[in-house]
């Protein structure tokens, strides 16, 4: 079963998830990297953040969600959302810092990763993108990790010949990031990028299906 999450996200994934889900190999522990939901202190303060994510365009905060079409979301089912996750996230720590330092942190060859960093192109509000000197130091620190790993990046012929040698599925998604009212066909390429071993073993060595 997935836990739906309670905040809405620019790039989140929850569109990619029957796509990415088989991809995940057996594992001891599993690792998401560069993760995008706040820190946030305080209840009053974590309470205003989450009625404005609720409320505004896209989760980002600084606009109020018009709609003519439909009721206001629920907040009873926010509330559900929040229990879903807690019990979700019992064993599981949530940290504050750099993948770098999370790899070095957490990395063994029994570690998934799971990254899903910022893309190379356009703007969100909530982050900045990435230039392409910092897509090839991240590219360089996965090829270097003991663990399996799972990829997420915007595609571009920059970003194909970065992750060359590996798995690459494009995908094109309804970004999310979009306004579907005034932008309704606006789509995203997307590359799925599954690690692939030199010396592959059994369990390794499944394809990636099209
Ligand atoms: C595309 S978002 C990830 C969204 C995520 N899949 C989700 O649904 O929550 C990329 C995130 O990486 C974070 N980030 C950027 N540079 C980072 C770094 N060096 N280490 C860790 N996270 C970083 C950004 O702040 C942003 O929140």
């Amino acid at each position: 079963m997935t836990t739906k999450p309670p905040l809405r996200w620019p790039g989140g994934k929850t569109r990619l998830l029957t796509q990415l889900l088989p991809l995940i190999r057996p594992h001891t522990i599993f690792v998401e990297a560069l993760i995008a939901q706040p820190g946030l202190t305080g209840l009053q303060q974590a309470a205003r953040y989450l009625l404005r994510n609720r409320l505004s365009f896209g989760g980002t905060g600084n606009s109020f969600a018009v709609c003519r079409s439909h009721a206001q979301p629920s907040r009873a089912a926010v509330l559900d959302k929040l229990r879903a996750l807690n019990a979700r996230l019992d064993k599981v720590a949530v940290e504050n810092i750099s993948y770098e330092r999370l790899f070095k942190n957490y990395d063994s060859p029994g570690t998934f990763w799971f990254c899903d960093p910022p893309y190379t192109v356009g703007e969100v509000d909530t982050y900045a993108a990435w230039d392409q000197e910092r897509m090839e130091g991240f590219a360089q620190a996965v090829a270097g990790l003991q663990g399996d790993w799972l990829v997420t990046v915007n595609d571009t012929p920059e970003n194909r010949a970065l992750f060359r040698g590996h798995d690459i599925r494009p995908v094109v998604t309804n970004s999310g990031a979009v306004n579907r009212r005034t932008r309704p066909d606006a789509t995203f390429g997307e590359l799925i990028i599954r690690r692939r071993w030199k010396r592959a073993s059994a369990a390794q060595a499944l394809p990636l299906a099209a």
